[in-house]
């Protein structure tokens, strides 16, 4: 077995990648390569001017194009970009025939490395830009880590000078680079996308397409075309067994009751079905309190389950009698609607409605399964179908500039429900969710608030509409094209970002101006909200895409100019 003749070292910036590149190239009488370096050279201008000028995206296909151009050369030391590796394609390009060793550090450490030239020449590193760099240290390293663990080999920085950490990286090289490069399965699994298809320890799902791992439970999401007749499956593999108790929105229930019944029975279930009128109205104590009664008329017992069968209303509604009934019963998600898909679903969040406010009373419950089956989107009404695609392009703004290429590239065949792109999209949308989730299950890091992106203005315009004129992804769409209005007016966000985000809505039919929404009530719903935050409404801004700010220091004249001119009669 011939050792291999590429050295790739990834990890954050100020882990020495650089240094220790040159050092390792050295002792073999091979050339150090310093992605970065190439960017610059073809690109013709600094890093930060590519960035501020051409954005992340442009920065991004350069390092794919330098990684290429790298990966062809032997007897290499190649450094790479903090942010390089998190693209599967780039990770498949330097584990083909490289063999990856990451080097890690802690935030502390890497901040004290990088403080010198933060001070001198802030603009270098536009990623740790703002008045936090160690807060964004650490939330950029938690997003990355999972990318930075697909490596051969591991070395960790902290205490080693520049030598030491190059004669750890050597002697991993020596020891294993061989074996590592013959072994099976390599490059798949170091292309693999960690954030999706992370499979449970405990209980093998090979075919999940995310696992969500919150701190009070671990639990696989699966989303197909076609998935429902393996409802009843699914539910034994999760080790349910006995009754299954259906809670299903009566819509749902009349074109896919049948269908999730005999996939229940034919797995061994016993079935009782509990239909629920459709609608926001049936989120409420007294619907919980008519399937408490049905329940203990079923004489149903701790260990059988429920399974919400609906949009986001029935998840809510029908987690709320699973997290409250003899003190929890199991809980499967069965979501129909694309909101419920790629949102209500995901996350734990159960609840009923209050006359004075929504989701007032309610708990986090996570479900043992959650199973999509994107066919029965076919028979959701248009209307709500464009609304659940706020909630997709949301995610990939915030989260994910693939995902949002992916759309972009293929906005008609996703509106039509093409069976390959909308699982594909969906699967995506899922996964990004089921990852932020597990990260903040209980909104107490804060990651979880990026997930209201779009949602401060929205709420104010929902609350204006009194929850009747507007579906709740609609005011979504038109809170994301004025919260990217005030992020390019605060000259954060690029004008053309936002152009693209908005030309992004508009192609999936969704609204950007809402005529005839009385402004002036959106601004004090907007002010009831900023008084349950305790003073100080939290917004999420894009920056870029996939990188998001929390500001709390909007001006409130530049908000009102916003909600005016999403509310101005259209000329
Ligand atoms: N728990 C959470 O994290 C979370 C997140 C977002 C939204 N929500 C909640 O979700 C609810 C909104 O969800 P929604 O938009 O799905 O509304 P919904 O559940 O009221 O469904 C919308 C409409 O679509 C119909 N429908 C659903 N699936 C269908 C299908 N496949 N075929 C035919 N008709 C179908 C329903 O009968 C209903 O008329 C709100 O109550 C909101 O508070 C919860």
């Amino acid at each position: 077995m011939k050792r291999a003749q590429r050295i790739i070292l990834t990890g954050f910036s100020g882990t020495g990648k650089t240094k220790v590149a040159r050092l390792v190239a050295a002792r073999l009488g091979w050339h150090a390569v310093d992605t970065d370096d190439l960017i610059v050279q073809r690109a013709g201008k600094p890093i930060p001017q590519i960035f501020a000028q051409d954005g992340e995206e442009c920065f991004r296909r350069l390092e794919r194009d330098a990684l290429a151009e790298v990966c062809r050369r032997s007897g290499v030391v190649i450094g790479v970009g903090g942010g390089a590796n998190v693209s599967s394609e780039n990770r498949r390009i330097l584990a083909d025939g490289g063999f990856i060793v990451c080097l890690e550090a802690r935030p502390d450490t890497i901040l004290q490395r990088l403080r010198p030239q933060l001070r001198h020449d802030p603009e270098a590193r536009p990623m740790l830009a703002g008045p936090d760099p160690l807060g964004r240290i650490r939330q950029l390293k938690a997003q990355r880590a999972p990318f930075y663990a697909l490596a051969d080999y591991t070395v960790h920085t902290d205490g080693l000078s520049p030598e030491q950490a190059a004669n750890e990286v050597l002697r991993a090289w020596r020891r294993l680079s061989a074996a590592a490069l013959a072994a099976d399965g390599r490059l798949a699994a170091l292309a693999a996308d960690p954030t999706a298809a992370v499979v449970a320890p405990d209980r093998p799902r090979p075919d999940a397409t995310c696992v969500v791992r919150a701190a009070s439970a671990s639990y696989p999401v699966f989303v197909s075309w076609g998935a429902l007749p393996d409802l009843g499956r699914r539910l034994a593999e999760a080790s349910l067994s006995g009754r299954a108790f259906l809670i299903a929105d009566a819509n749902v229930h009349e074109r896919w009751g049948a269908a999730a019944e005999e996939a229940l029975r034919s797995a061994g279930f016993g079935v009782a079905a509990c239909p629920v009128p459709a609608g926001e109205a049936s989120k409420s104590l007294e619907s919980a309190a008519a399937i408490y009664d049905w329940l203990v008329a079923q004489r149903a017992e701790r260990g059988e389950a429920i399974v919400a069968l609906g949009g986001g209303m029935v998840c809510d509604l029908a987690g709320f009698v699973a997290a409250t009934f003899a003190r929890g019963l199991p809980l499967v998600h069965v979501p129909t609607s694309l909101l419920a898909m790629v949102d209500a679903a995901v996350g734990g969040k159960v609840a009923v409605d209050h006359p004075q406010a929504k989701n007032l009373i309610g708990a986090f419950y996570q479900p043992r399964l959650v199973l999509a089956d994107v066919s029965v989107l076919q028979t959701l009404p248009s209307r709500e179908l464009t609304a659940g695609w706020a909630e997709v392009i949301k995610h990939a703004l915030i989260l994910d500039s693939d995902l949002l290429r992916l759309l972009e590239d293929n906005a008609e065949a996703a509106q039509r429900l093409d069976p390959e792109i909308a699982e594909r999209v969906i699967a995506r949308s899922v996964a990004l969710k089921a990852a932020v989730v597990s990260e903040d299950e209980r909104e107490e890091t804060g990651r979880r608030t990026i997930l209201n992106y779009g949602h401060t203005i929205g709420h104010g315009l929902e609350a204006a509409a009194g929850y009747a004129g507007l579906l709740h992804g609609e005011a979504v769409a038109l809170g994301m094209s004025g919260a990217a209005r005030i992020a390019v007016r605060l000259g954060m966000l690029a004008p053309k970002l936002a152009q693209r985000q908005d030309a992004l809505l508009a192609r999936f039919g969704l609204p950007l101006c809402a005529p005839g929404i009385d402004a002036q009530k959106a601004l004090a719903a907007m002010a009831l909200d900023k008084k349950a935050q305790a003073g100080a409404v939290r917004w999420v801004l894009l920056e870029d895409i996939g990188r998001t700010v929390i500001r709390r220091d909007v001006p409130p004249p530049l908000v009102e100019e916003v909600v005016a001119e999403l509310t101005a009669a259209q000329p």
